[in-house]
């Protein structure tokens, strides 16, 4: 029996932050180091689905390649024959199979998605897309080409994948077997538990998590941000006037978020890192023991991304989509075939 296939999209559009490197790509790369001795790792830039959102065109091109450098700076493993890292776009076989899926699927089943409804909200004022409005069967399309059975997801995604299984259902049931189903979402969180991602929160308005840094600039770390600017955005970060360090996200998140950060990121457990700190009552020395930690992971991964040149990443990048593009044109094949185009 051929290897299992994990797959997951890494969006490219927004430069990286200390919030995606801590609880979405650490996650992956430990998951990509851990099993892909055993599975087909499949991971890609969902790049086509960027345009679902207005984005600055111009810059998008450079952003998704130093987004896909940064990945795997923070230690992706590059030079194992079952990871796979590659461009949503450059296989044709998405497009393809997308709009083969959009007429078997219902104008209703999309208007459920709450994805779509809450971003077609706060577009309001903008041309809310049928791209954003069909972009789930886009994303059916990069599941089922290489019938990945396992998809980490966050929470925000569920809805996406239930769908994948029912468009592989339906179409299953009416042509026959075609599609690898991927497994149940209980499964899926049973496999990789994303539930268990650390979240860290803005350093400004600690009630919240850390997001783009268009939306909350000096709440949040980019990874491409120098040690000064790290540091700076760290010594201001918003704390409590309790003026003693508790781990306590309820009472105390600011100064809870600055230890979390310190133990995720010196890979001492909480616990070691609490013991350190309770008690102490110079919030000015927590703080600095932070923006050390931050600044030393940060020149880590701007060091190894910087490493990577552009060649390089492209020669990788094309034998890695020259790869998978023999079995999503697989796929293809057998659908067309089976709904009559061949
Ligand atoms: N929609 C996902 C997100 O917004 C990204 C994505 C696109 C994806 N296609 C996918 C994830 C396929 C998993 C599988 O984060």
């Amino acid at each position: 029996m051929s290897r299992e296939t994990i797959l997951t999209g890494l969006r490219t559009n927004a430069e990286y932050h200390l919030g995606n490197y801590i609880g979405a790509i650490l996650p992956m790369v430990h998951m990509a180091k851990s099993k892909s001795d055993e599975y087909q790792i499949n991971l890609f830039a969902p790049d086509l689905h960027s345009f679902t959102t207005p984005i600055d065109h111009s810059k998008f091109y450079r952003q998704t390649i130093d987004n896909i450098k940064m990945f795997i700076a923070c230690g992706m493993p590059v030079d194992h024959d079952n990871v796979h890292i590659y461009r949503q776009s450059r296989i044709s076989a998405h497009s393809e199979l997308t709009w083969i899926l959009s007429n078997f699927t219902g104008f209703g089943e999309m208007s459920r998605m709450v994805e779509f409804k809450e971003k077609s909200e706060r577009l309001k004022e903008d041309r809310v897309s049928v791209g954003l409005f069909s972009y789930p069967i886009l994303m059916a399309a990069d599941i089922l080409l290489y019938g990945a059975k396992w998809v980490p997801v966050g929470e925000d995604q569920r809805q996406h994948l239930e769908f994948t299984r029912d468009i592989a259902m339906r179409m299953n049931n009416q042509f026959g077997d075609m599609f690898v189903l991927p497994e149940t979402i209980q499964k899926q969180q049973e496999f990789v538990s994303r539930d268990s991602a650390p979240r860290i929160r803005s350093l400004r308005d600690p009630s919240k998590k850390m997001s783009k840094s268009v939306d909350d600039p000096a709440g949040t770390i980019q990874l491409s941000d120098t040690a000064e600017v790290a540091t700076k955005k760290i010594m201001s970060a918003t704390t409590d006037s309790v003026g003693v360090v508790n781990y306590d996200w309820d009472n105390q998140p600011g100064i809870t978020n600055l230890l979390t950060i310190i133990a995720l990121l010196s890979g001492k457990s909480q616990q070691e890192v609490n013991d350190q700190w309770t008690g102490c009552e110079r919030y000015g020395d927590l703080k600095k023991a932070a923006a050390e930690v931050v600044s030393i992971t940060l020149a880590g991964v701007q060091e190894k991304s910087t490493a990577i040149s552009d060649d390089q990443l492209e020669e990788f990048l094309v034998a890695s989509e020259s790869a998978v593009q023999e079995t999503a044109l697989e796929t293809l094949c057998k659908v067309q075939k089976a709904i009559g185009l061949r």
